[in-house]
């Protein structure tokens, strides 16, 4: 969220021959020191397992670029002048050594520095602790420590590793990645509410029938299936994505548009969640299915062994506050459903007396907001209009808003997100206390064996039992 020019730093990425790095990290990197107005130029040191020199690292980071799309020559020349690689086999007091011949190296002399952990949470530990043990955690400048998720895989191991980072980093150098929340269109959530009286005022019980997310994926497990056979879709998305999701519609207007503040009123959303029915929780994975001549395998296809772990969760979830008593939010997020979208689509209440008989109705649903937050990012606000001619039934129309369409691309969520560790804005990371209400209220889910019903891949939106989760209008789908 913040636009300011960058202080000299160097930025650590452990896990930096990993997917992570390749695919996001540093092609967010070169597009924050290349695109206008930017200007943020990062000293890159990859640490990872493997032995290897800072020109095959560079090789193999200007090889992500080019496959993310970017110039040849403009890969090499910041590959060349930004990048360097240490392994962590030589031990974190070697790794220290190096930090600092780097930094005399671009005359970083200010001894700011962040440290990304895009690493197995197995390792996490140890990680920390070697940075601490090195003198790492602290620095003449500024230190940030950056923790991927999963941070935890229930409520007890978050609270353990919020005390293991904090025996080594204060709260204030922590930033734990939600990337959703580096998506434009997760942070104009709060623009669109706050910034629009309009919709202010119908944002609540009096007004609202239902909220309904849906966060969709039309892929697999892809080659993550040890990690994803460990987590499940509950922990792997809804814990953290959905909830973010959930957390900014509900929200009070903060005090001020400040990290603290922004945050303080996640926390109360979260705390003022009601403990989910498990009658109200839909449980499924993805089965072998026939779409024309290609079969599309199940999970079991993909894992190469049965598993009881869940690819797709429906649930219905109250937040039992004044502002939200009553009003149903209904999640549900898949892998391989039959397309890829997120969005969440706010349902409004039915005018109170229908002066247009069974005549006129030609409108399936009452007024909706659908707000898109990929692919297609923009809004569109149903109503319904007269349909020319005499009697004619209502017809359902649209006020359309597309982002492409205003803007242009949009910036990756990790361009976003880096920017902020640089400039050192806390706004678009989970706090401590945060990601603990986050596993508690999903925690009474995860202590119970759930019955798991198959869902057609690629073919069906869930198992059918989904259906059941919303009210007379269905799951509402973006047109
Ligand atoms: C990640 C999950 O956090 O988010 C993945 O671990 C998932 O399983 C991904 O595919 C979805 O992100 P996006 O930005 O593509 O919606």
């Amino acid at each position: 969220m913040s636009d300011s020019q960058a202080e000299p730093h160097l930025f650590v990425i452990f896990g930096a021959t990993g997917d992570l790095a390749r695919r996001k990290l540093i092609p967010a990197f070169f597009e924050l020191q290349n695109r206008e107005g930017f200007g943020r130029r990062s000293v890159v040191l990859g640490v990872g397992r493997s032995p290897m020199t800072d020109d095959e690292y560079r090789t193999q980071a200007s090889e992500a670029l080019v496959a993310a799309g970017l110039d040849p020559d403009d890969a090499g020349k910041w590959c060349g002048a930004c990048l360097h690689y240490q392994s962590t086999e030589d031990g974190f007091e070697t790794l220290a050594d190096r930090i600092r011949s780097i930094e005399d190296e671009h005359s970083l002399t200010a001894e700011n520095r962040a440290f990304y952990l895009a690493l197995p949470p197995q390792v996490f530990e140890s990680t920390v602790q070697g940075l601490a043990d090195a003198g790492l955690n602290r620095s003449a400048g500024w230190t940030r420590l950056v923790v991927e998720k999963p941070f935890g895989h229930d409520l007890a191991s978050a609270r353990e590793l919020n005390a293991l980072v904090h025996s080594a980093f204060e709260e204030e150098q922590i930033y734990r990645i939600d990337h959703y929340l580096g998506k434009d269109t997760v942070q104009n959530l709060l623009v669109f509410r706050f910034a629009n009286a309009l919709f202010e005022g119908a944002w609540n019980r009096d007004r609202i029938e239902e909220v309904q997310i849906t966060v969709a994926e039309s892929l697999g497990v892809e080659g993550r299936v040890d990690y994803y056979d460990e987590a499940g879709a509950l922990r792997d998305m809804v814990q953290s994505h959905l909830t973010q999701l959930v957390t900014l519609v509900a929200m009070e207007p903060p005090v001020k548009l400040e990290a603290g503040a922004i945050r303080d009123e996640k926390v109360k959303v979260l705390s003022s969640i009601r403990p989910i029915d498990p009658e109200r929780v839909v449980w499924g994975q993805y089965s072998a299915s026939q779409v024309g001549e290609e079969r599309i395998p199940g999970y079991t296809d993909d894992l190469g062994q049965e598993s009881s772990t869940e690819t797709f969760v429906g649930l219905e979830l109250f937040v039992d506050n004044w502002r939200w008593e009553g009003v149903p939010f209904r999640l549900r997020t898949g892998k391989r459903l039959p397309a890829k979208t997120t969005s969440i689509a706010i349902v409004f209440k039915e005018a109170p007396i229908s002066l247009f008989g069974p005549q006129h109705a030609g409108h399936a649903q009452s007024n909706v907001l659908m707000l898109t937050i990929q692919p297609d990012e923009g809004f569109e606000l149903f109503f319904d209009v007269k349909g020319p001619g005499d009697n004619a039934p209502l017809k359902t129309e649209a006020f359309t808003f597309s982002y492409a369409e205003a803007f242009g691309d949009l910036p990756d969520a990790y361009e976003t997100l880096l920017g902020d560790i640089i400039d050192g804005d806390q706004t678009l990371f989970v706090r401590a206390d945060e990601v603990e209400r986050s596993w508690e209220v999903f925690q009474n889910l995860l202590e119970v064996p759930h019955k798991l019903a198959g869902y057609a891949a690629g073919i069906e939106w869930g198992p059918p039992a989904t259906e059941n989760l919303t009210g007379e209008h269905g799951w509402l789908e973006q047109a």
